[in-house]
């Protein structure tokens, strides 16, 4: 065990504010009965103004993976055409439940580090059919690529206005800029461990009236993650199974939490520390990945260059306390990640930036104190507004 606070700089689970924690602490209430409906409603009533919604938003207990199940199983049937846009490692993965459950899915796939381009979504679409759903991701965790959902959703609305649009947006809902509504998005789904600030172990999921139609015909096999259940019980202030009470207590501080911020300064704190972990790795000499155009305010990665040993790097960081997250899939040894979502401020970036220089200094890479921890500030900074 590490006896200094560990600045854990993951892309989730993120860390938790004290409230939350403690929070997470209550003694259990009675899920059937009147207090955890007063809890379930007004976190349903609050999620929702996150989301930008008027849909109806359902509380899953469940990682984010049972959030997209859910998605796919409640509104699609054995041989709906899907066309999956995929960006990297949770793109394929949402394609993969689809066709796990007998969907017909075509996969767009992009370069990874790339976001998905509108005209090429276009070109898809046109070229086949009928579509029953378009999946697309809002932020690929595994590249730190932030797709432009509006622009994408235009096109699937625009060339098959009868398909549903599924989003996964579990690493960047409540941090980026989002509007479920606004951009016609029918099924999205985000995770209690990203942006919220809250333990693992909720997805929340909205809908769409066009979604509801459809599943009401929908014939994937289901049972756990029939959100139609969802959606009856929560009618009467409940889940249709025992859920993570102890999350939901969590989940109701961080809200309120949220709420004192205001979705807008928000938006701008992602968007300072994103630039200021960008500008403090380009220092230090590393290459990243994301095509800067697209790069995101809640995860960036960079390549692990060919010359320093990766085992002996993130040991020396992880003996300063920052934890960092390796590669997934196809860049799994390839590249390392830092996480920024949630609770983060600008000093846990420039502490991270300052444990980067240390170990580099000390593994005898010419890196000069202080340069990185600089253009991180100055890019927050800016980012803010504060300076130009
Ligand atoms: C974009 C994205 N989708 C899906 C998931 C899967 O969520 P979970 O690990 O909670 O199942 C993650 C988790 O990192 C993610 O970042």
């Amino acid at each position: 065990m590490n006896r200094f606070e560990a600045n854990l700089r993951i892309p989730g689970p993120t860390s938790l504010p004290d409230a939350v924690r403690e929070a997470g602490a209550r003694q259990m209430v009675n899920h059937r009965g009147p207090e955890f409906a007063v809890l379930q409603n007004s976190i349903i009533a609050r999620l929702k103004t996150f989301y930008k919604t008027e849909n109806d938003v359902l509380i899953v207990t469940a990682a984010g993976t049972g959030g997209l199940e859910s998605a796919i199983v409640s509104f699609l049937s054995p041989g709906d055409k899907v066309l999956a846009v995929t960006i990297g490692a949770f793109g394929d993965r949402f394609a993969k439940i689809a066709s796990a459950y007998g969907a017909d899915v075509t996969k767009l796939a992009s370069e990874w580090g790339k976001a998905a381009e509108p005209a090429k979504v276009h070109e898809a679409l046109q070229a086949g059919g009928p579509w029953k759903a378009v999946l697309m991701t809002q932020n690929e965790t595994s590249t730190a690529v932030t797709n432009p959902i509006e622009a994408l959703a235009k096109v699937a609305h625009e060339v098959a206005p009868d398909a549903l649009i599924l989003v996964d947006a579990i690493s960047g809902l409540g941090a980026v800029p989002f509007e479920t509504d606004a951009w016609g998005l029918d099924v999205v789904v985000s995770g209690s461990q990203k942006a919220w600030m809250v333990a693992p172990g909720l997805s929340f999921v909205a809908v769409s009236p066009r979604a509801w139609e459809a599943a009401a015909v929908a014939k994937m096999p289901k049972f756990y993650f029939d959100l139609l259940a969802h959606k009856t019980s929560a009618e009467a202030g409940q889940t249709p199974w025992t859920p993570a009470v102890a999350v939901m207590f969590q989940l109701e501080v961080a809200l309120q939490l949220m709420e004192q911020e205001t979705l807008p300064e928000i938006w701008k704190r992602h968007a300072a520390v994103g630039a200021a972990v960008r500008a403090g790795l380009t220092t230090l000499g590393f290459k990243l990945l994301a095509d800067p155009k697209f790069a995101s305010d809640t995860v960036t990665g960079a390549w692990i260059p060919e010359d320093l040993d990766w085992k002996t790097f993130n040991g020396k960081l992880r003996k300063y306390g920052l934890i960092v997250a390796g590669g997934q899939g196809a860049l799994k040894g390839k590249i390392f990640r830092i996480g920024h979502l949630g609770h983060v401020t600008i000093p846990n970036i420039l502490n991270a930036m300052a444990v980067l220089e240390q170990t580099l200094i000390e593994l005898d890479r010419p890196v000069t104190p202080g340069t990185a921890v600089a253009a991180s500030q100055v890019a927050a900074l800016k980012a803010l507004g504060v300076t130009k």
